[in-house]
């Protein structure tokens, strides 16, 4: 069950020339299994048909606070109670004005005030619109009332300008919207163990063998699995990135230290997930001194680190395991051997290289598993991480009558 499943979402439409993205939004979210249903603002209606909307949400779209038989229908109170979560997308200079005053002159501005729900404000207007500052002291004052404003992006926009103001990318506002209405439970109950990062192999003390990882893709993975209810764990090497609300976090630097840590948390997990950018050699003699300039002239003699992945399939009651293979090629090949040579039960083939696969880029996967597998299209990695998520959840629903008969066989 998607995280929008059944979740009721109140899609405000003011009169941005990027109205015309609206109902783009609108099918994205009800494809999620939301209900949507659609108020425009007059410029809204204005710029964006009203039937449109409907069309697309299957409800009829509400542009005015005096329409008698809409609000017969559903008061404007009685939509504002309706509302998990009120989207502003696109939102104008002048709709963030009217909201930063509390102003109740039309639907919109009356329905969010009159609603608990979250509201989130996605703006779209021309550069100098957006960062003039009366539009910068609005949108500020609504950050501080708890409205969380999506974007605007940076780009080319419809008057010819470059620059700030351009509303977010569609599955950006829907990130926004999933992470503001709350959490799924995918994983209630479940213990997840999560290794995330590179590992750094010291040379000498002040030198050491290490990787490009950055640690995004398993901190994501930590995030949207505690979203998702599980109790998550996080054993990561060197990075900068913050810990994720809810899951506790053990900090390594090496894949020895990264290989203890996890044997020591791995049995009583129920799924491991090993996303770390385990390095596959360490130096074979760690030198106390500095290695002056004529002795690295000499080859670095290398060992290779603990496999990690293949040490926690070996336990007799392993959790459900998933390996990740970062190819710079053959991304399927390499993922379906990983699978068989480690014994696991999925594997992430993603491919690296050339800006693809580090840091906060957008990526794509091949995830397989015996007998099968599943693409997962081109995404930021806060959506990839969530797909994954889902993915592993039903592969462990398929597969709990195993998990349960090795787990009750052994106690
Ligand atoms: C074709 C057209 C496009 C417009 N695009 C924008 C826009 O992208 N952003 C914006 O803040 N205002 C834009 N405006 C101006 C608003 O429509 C105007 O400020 C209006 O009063 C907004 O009302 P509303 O916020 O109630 O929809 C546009 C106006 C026109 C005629």
């Amino acid at each position: 069950m998607h995280i929008l499943t059944n979740k009721k979402i109140l899609l405000g439409v003011s009169g941005s020339v990027a109205a015309y993205r609206a109902p783009e939004l609108a099918r994205r979210l009800s494809e999620h299994g939301a209900e949507v249903r659609a108020v425009l603002t007059e410029g809204g209606a204005k710029l964006i048909s009203p039937l449109l909307m409907q069309a697309v949400t299957g409800a009829p779209a509400r542009c005015s606070l005096w329409d008698e038989a809409a609000e017969a229908a559903m008061s404007h109170i009685e939509l504002a109670r309706w509302a998990d979560c009120i989207v502003i997308a696109p939102a104008t200079a002048n709709t963030i004005a009217r909201l930063a005053r509390g102003e109740a002159s039309d639907l919109l501005g009356t329905v969010c005030l009159a609603s608990n729900a979250p509201v989130l404000v996605a703006p779209a207007m021309n550069r100098n619109m957006w960062s003039n500052r009366a539009t910068q002291e609005n949108s500020a004052s609504l950050r501080e009332r708890g409205c969380v404003l999506v974007g605007p992006d940076h780009g080319q926009q419809a008057c010819g300008d470059v620059g700030e103001g351009r509303m977010s990318a569609v599955p950006d506002i829907i990130e926004a919207v999933e992470r503001s209405v709350g959490v799924s439970d995918q994983l209630a109950g479940q213990r997840v163990l999560i290794t995330a990062g590179p590992t750094r192999e010291p040379i000498d003390p002040v030198r050491f063998l290490s990787n490009r990882s950055t640690g995004t893709m398993g901190f994501e993975l930590a995030e949207a699995a505690a979203r998702a209810g599980a109790d998550v764990q996080l054993v990561t090497g060197p990075t900068a990135r913050p810990t994720p609300p809810g899951v506790e976090r053990l900090d390594v630097v090496t894949a020895e230290e990264m290989l203890n840590a996890v044997m020591e948390r791995a049995n009583g997990s129920h799924i491991f997930i090993a996303c770390a950018a385990v390095s596959d050699y360490t130096p074979a003699h760690y030198s106390p001194k500095k290695l002056k300039r004529r002795d690295s002239a000499e080859a670095l003699e290398l060992k290779p680190s603990p496999d990690i992945l293949a040490g926690v399939a070996r336990l007799p009651e392993r959790p459900f395991l998933v390996g990740f293979a970062a190819e710079t090629q053959q991304v399927e090949e390499n993922a379906r051997a990983k699978l068989e040579a480690k014994g696991v039960d999925m594997v992430v083939g993603n491919r690296v290289g050339k800006g693809r696969g580090f840091g906060d880029v957008q990526t794509s996967a091949r995830v397989v598993w015996e007998g099968g597998g599943r693409s997962i299209g081109k995404c930021a990695k806060p959506e990839m991480a969530r797909r994954l998520i889902g993915l592993i959840a039903e592969r462990c629903g398929l597969e709990n009558v195993t998990l349960l008969r090795t787990r009750s066989s052994a106690q």
